[in-house]
């Protein structure tokens, strides 16, 4: 079932979901060659904290920190760590949540580090642009694969390729909740969205092939020939003519 959410409900989730969009906007400018991975993360948990929310992902199934940060071939999931030091030329993914009153907001993006190749600039345009062009597509009536299949067919024309084993969800009261939102997909499939429901899409594209290895440390997932990744993400709330972008400040 897809939850429907009260106006007081979308009110608690677009607090939660600025509050991260606040805090991305800040870690951005951070995120140069010689900081730590665990410095954005202290970093992203005080502001969080101290604009009013609690941060989502810590402790959620035993994951250790408020913050993810994903570098290069890591896709989602990265750990933050004193010993991982940001390098010039890192494309790096940081994804964060925040909870108020007990709603959930979720958002994600790619920064570069210092100097990055083209492919690595094109990779992260063109993972940026197919989120807005899921966004474009959200609006009461349409069905989910309409939403998917634009990000998977957006980043196929570009000769990118979509990661499969990760999916944007629900979101709301939880933070992941029905329904499941792949990048890939068929227009005309899947459940039919409706205003009121809320959605973090969060397209995660791979500039070669997009299958998958978690690594040891059971979180870490990346691109299994190494390829580098990209990774963008927005809470929505479904409108009859649109979606209204929660996490977009
Ligand atoms: N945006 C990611 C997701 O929706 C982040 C989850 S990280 C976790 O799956 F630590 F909370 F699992
Ligand atoms: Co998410």
């Amino acid at each position: 079932m897809i939850e429907i959410k009260t106006p007081a409900e979308i009110e608690a989730m677009r607090r939660a979901s600025r509050i991260v969009a606040e805090v991305l906007a800040e870690l951005k400018p951070l995120v140069k060659p010689g900081i730590t991975t665990a410095e954005l993360d202290s970093f992203a948990e005080r502001r969080v904290r101290e604009l009013g929310a609690v941060p989502a992902f810590l402790g959620y199934r035993g994951y250790p920190a408020t913050l993810c940060v994903s570098i290069n071939e890591e896709i989602v999931h990265g750990i933050p760590s004193p010993r991982r030091v940001v390098r010039d030329g890192d494309v790096v993914s940081l994804d964060m949540g925040a909870v108020c009153d007990g709603f959930y907001g979720d958002a994600a993006l790619t920064v570069a580090a210092g100097g990055i190749t083209p492919q690595a600039r094109k990779l992260m345009e063109v993972t940026s642009r197919s989120l807005e062009l899921a966004l474009s597509k959200v609006r009461a009536g349409v069905r989910l694969g309409d939403v998917s299949h634009a990000v998977q067919e957006y980043a196929e024309a570009n000769g990118m390729s979509v990661v499969r084993e990760f999916t944007g969800h629900g979101i709301g009261r939880h933070l992941h909740e029905e329904p499941s939102i792949p990048n890939f997909g068929r227009s005309g499939t899947g459940p039919l969205l409706k205003s009121g429901m809320t959605l973090a899409i969060e397209p995660m594209i791979c500039l070669g092939r997009a299958e998958v290895v978690v690594k040891n440390d059971g979180w870490t997932a990346v691109s299994a020939d190494g390829s580098l990744a990209a990774h963008y993400e927005h809470t929505v709330a479904v409108t009859e003519d649109g979606c209204e972008v929660l996490s977009r400040i």
